[in-house]
């Protein structure tokens, strides 16, 4: 019996040969894959531009320099992420706040930012946590007091909220091509994508040392250039995303699960995660059966040691506490089989 892991990474002929005509060309940095990728990434999901990076990591740094935040900053950030999302801010030299997430959808709570908004508060990053939106009301918080909203849609390729999808929702996006995200590029990689005209331009030259057409270092950039094998990868990945992003979406709901979804939300179900209150026995039931399991995520993030001097370092997030350690995620991806879903359901009313 083949094991059912938690992500198949998508190999074929066409991402071979793309792969290999770009290496051939000897152009292997610079060159028109990155930048190709980006303007057909950037229609795809609506925005108005969108420049190919090293990984969404690399994107969320450079979405704090491009809203000039830094040292006496706030960021207000969800407790319960991936870790990137809150050292995004503290690598920028400003600090993140942890918010509380909903009750249901796991998202960054709306009301729990708005108490939270101080006169140093920069911009606010929400998660689209598993791929699915955080709240529109979060929208609404942001614009009520005139602060940014970063998009860390690490997770959510193909995520709608109100028709729109996630990318062209806040004022930045930022994107993971890790070989487990909803579409890859045979590496690390990453995408930035903005709906601000302000920022394109500034969003082109961060990835290149901020420099600009004359070579000049204008502003405080890196580099986080996208070479040109993982672009032309991505190129062919992103013609199969949406057929992925619906064959989630009906795995979804061939898995018996109580996982709630958001009414103005599509969800992309980069991780199918049930509640359990008995994790441990949910996984090993799983690991029995030939299934990857595993706990999204067990520590909030202001309770990692890097945060052990953070003012919010013992403070308590009422949801984040009560459903870390009981998210577990199983799998959803779009190569499963009838079979496999007929495993993974056995699994479930066990
Ligand atoms: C929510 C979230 N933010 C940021 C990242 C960082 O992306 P990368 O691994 O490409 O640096 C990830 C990746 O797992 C993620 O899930």
């Amino acid at each position: 019996m083949n094991r059912i892991p938690l992500a198949r990474p998508f190999w074929d002929d066409e991402c071979e040969s793309a792969a290999v005509a770009a290496l051939s060309s000897g152009r292997w940095v610079k060159g028109p894959q990155a930048k190709e990728f980006g303007k057909e990434f950037a229609s795809w999901c609506g925005a108005l531009s969108a420049i190919p990076c090293q990984s969404g990591s690399a994107a969320l740094w450079a979405a704090m320099r491009l809203l000039d935040i830094g040292p006496g900053d706030e960021v207000i950030v969800p407790g319960m992420t991936f870790i990137a999302t809150a050292t995004s801010v503290s690598l920028a030299g400003a600090t993140p706040v942890f918010a509380d997430i909903e009750e249901d959808y796991w998202c960054i709570c709306p009301d729990d930012v708005e108490a939270k908004i101080t006169e140093k508060t920069k911009a606010v990053i929400g998660v689209h946590i598993f791929g699915q939106t955080f709240s529109p009301r979060l929208i609404d918080v942001c614009k009520k007091h005139g602060i940014a909203l970063v998009e860390d849609a690490a997770q959510a390729h193909g995520a709608t909220l109100n028709g729109i999808k996630a990318g062209a929702i806040g004022d930045i996006a930022c994107f993971s091509f890790f070989p487990s995200k909803n579409m890859a590029v045979g590496g690390e990689g990453g995408i930035i994508t903005t709906t601000r005209s302000d920022l394109a331009g500034k969003m082109a030259r961060i990835v290149d040392h901020g420099r600009n057409e004359n070579l000049e270092s204008v502003e405080l950039g890196t580099n986080l250039r996208m070479s040109e094998v993982s672009a032309a990868i991505g190129r062919i990945q992103l013609k199969h995303l949406q057929e992925w992003i619906e064959k989630r979406r009906k795995n979804s709901q061939s898995i018996n699960h109580q996982t709630k979804t958001r009414a103005e939300s599509e969800h992309a179900w980069h991780q199918l995660c049930v509640l359990s209150d008995k994790p441990d026995e949910l996984i090993s039931k799983f690991n029995q059966a030939g299934i990857d399991a595993r706990v999204h995520y067990p520590l909030p993030c202001n309770k990692h040691q890097v945060y052990s001097d953070h003012f919010q370092h013992e403070s308590e997030l009422p949801v984040c506490d009560k459903v870390a350690k009981n998210l577990v995620a199983i799998p959803v991806h779009p190569s499963l089989t009838e079979d496999e879903i007929e495993r993974i359901n056995s699994v479930l009313s066990l």
